[in-house]
Parts: structure tokens; sequence; C-alpha cells
């Protein structure tokens, strides 16, 4: 088993990192995938960008035996459901990581155009509760969210992974 991570900005490098540190894995980037055998299993973590979880499409053909996504809300945005179907990981463990962000005027390009567009919706929300809030000072303050508890679920699947061996 192997950690196989993409991350834009560094917060899910943390994860897969800290996931290494305390399984003895070892921990690849996606760019480095060619340094990983075929049949290997994999434990991918990646960034979501619009509900879609960055750098899977680049190792669908390995043995991906769980995928974590992590993006900056209390929980998977849209849902973990809707994540399961856009990226067609039915049948795979999937787990949401709470990772972070830079501020908005940090951000460059597609992704600084993309993340004001989505500030402009949650600004022009008529009933504004407090995620709403919190998630509109995440984007224009920036925050990191990366803490060790949330690898928890993600040990306890791997604890059983190797009882069942
Ligand atoms: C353009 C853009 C789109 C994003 N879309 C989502 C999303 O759909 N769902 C989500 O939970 N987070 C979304 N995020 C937040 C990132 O996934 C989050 O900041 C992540 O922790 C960044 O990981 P990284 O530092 O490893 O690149 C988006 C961020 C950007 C810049």
């Amino acid at each position: 088993m192997v950690i196989i991570y993409e991350s834009k900005t560094g917060f899910t490098k943390k994860y897969a990192n800290m996931l290494a540190t305390k399984t003895k894995l070892k921990i690849f980037s996606v760019k480095e995938i060619s340094k990983v055998k075929q049949d290997e299993d994999i434990i991918f973590l990646g960034w979501l960008k619009a509900g879609k979880i960055q750098g899977l499409n680049k190792i669908r053909k390995y043995n991906i035996k769980t995928v974590c996504g992590s993006g900056s809300g209390r929980t998977a945005e849209p849902s973990s459901d809707a994540i399961i179907a856009r990226n067609k990981i039915e049948g795979i463990p999937f787990f949401y990581l709470r990772g972070g962000c830079f501020p908005l005027k940090e951000l460059k390009g597609m992704d600084k155009i993309m993340l004001s567009i989505f500030l402009k919706m949650l600004k022009n929300r008529k009933e504004k509760d407090e995620r709403i809030e919190e998630a509109i000072s995440n984007i224009e303050n920036g925050f990191d969210g990366v803490k060790e508890e949330n690898l928890g679920p993600v040990l306890e699947w791997l604890k059983n992974q190797e009882v069942g061996k």
C-alpha cells in the first residue's frame, strides 16, 4: 500500500504527509506515479475543485483502495454522495478531509475567477446562516483547517484492512 496525493496549495499534501508519518507508508505525488507498480494498493488524496477530485483521473488504472477529498468547507461540498457520483468512485470508500485555502487576493488565474464567482453567489444569498458567513470569511481571509484528528476515520479504515488480511 502506498499514498498518492494531488495538492495545489499544500493543504492536501499536509494530510498526505501526516498519514505517511502515522502509517510509515511510502508517499508519492501524482507526478511521481511512474515510480509506483501497477498492482500496488493505493490510498489517494486529492483536492476538490467544483466537486471533482483533482488528480484522480491520472491514476484510474491503478489499484485504488480508498479516496480522500480535501475541500474548504466543514463538510464535503456539494455533498459526499454527489462527489462519489461525480467522480465515479461508487464502491470505493470515500473520506472527506477539511483542508484550507489562501486568501482570494493571493490566488491567480482560473482558480481566482472561479472562486470570485462562488464568493459573489454566497454574498448574494438572502438568508446567510453561520456556515455561509464562515465560508465568505474563509475565502476572503484564508484559513487552515488541517487537523491530525480529521484523519481518524481513514486510520480506522486502514486498521480494519490490516485485520482482514
Ligand atoms: C477554484 C476552486 C474550486 C473549489 N471547489 C471546491 C469544491 O467544490 N468543494 C470543496 O469542498 N472545496 C472546493 N475548493 C476548496 C479546495 O478544495 C480546498 O481549498 C483544498 O483544501 C485545497 O487543497 P490543496 O491545498 O491541496 O490544493 C475549491 C477551491 C478552488 C480554488
